[in-house]
């Protein structure tokens, strides 16, 4: 059963492996998440999963990063993670994703994201505009 706590700097190990095996993250240094709401999705003792995301204003927010181990996927754990996001922040959620990041995509459409703008050029390695997408929870 997976549960989602606070994440901690003993977890920092774990988001690194998780962050390296999956190249569609964004690929921050794992310590930055601490200044950060860090999330983490544990099954048993293994985190499987993480999100951060910074608030921007009050009742504004923007979701940083979000992975799944990748043999954990379509287990609902990114749900969960978003969701519990959503809970604790409500207001406005902001995020920024690859057009080419289907699941990432499917999963926040899933949830009631929506596009509201393109930001041309924002991705290198490869080159990719973003799309903004936006939750707003009443
Ligand atoms: C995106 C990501 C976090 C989804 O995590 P996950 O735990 O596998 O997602 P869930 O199991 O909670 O899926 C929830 C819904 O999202 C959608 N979804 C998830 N993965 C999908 C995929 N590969 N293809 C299509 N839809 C997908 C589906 O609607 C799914 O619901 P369903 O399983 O009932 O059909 C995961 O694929 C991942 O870590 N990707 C690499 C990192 C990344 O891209 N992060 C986002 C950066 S913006």
């Amino acid at each position: 059963m997976t549960a989602v706590r606070p994440g901690a700097p003993g977890d920092l190990g774990e988001i690194r492996a998780i962050q390296s095996a999956c190249p569609e993250a964004a690929q921050w240094d794992p310590a930055s998440y601490l200044q950060y709401d860090l999330l983490v999705a544990t099954e048993g003792f293994r985190v499987v999963g993480f999100l951060a995301a910074r608030t921007l204003a009050p009742g504004e927010s923007e979701l940083l990063n979000v992975a799944v181990a990748p043999d954990q996927r379509r287990k609902g754990i990114g749900r969960t993670l978003v969701m519990t996001l959503v809970g604790r922040t409500g207001g406005t959620i902001f995020l920024e994703v690859r057009p080419s990041n289907r699941a990432a995509r499917s999963l926040y459409n899933s949830l009631g994201f929506e596009d509201v703008a393109t930001r041309p050029d924002y991705y290198s390695e490869p080159p990719e505009p973003a799309i903004v997408m936006k939750f707003h929870s009443c």
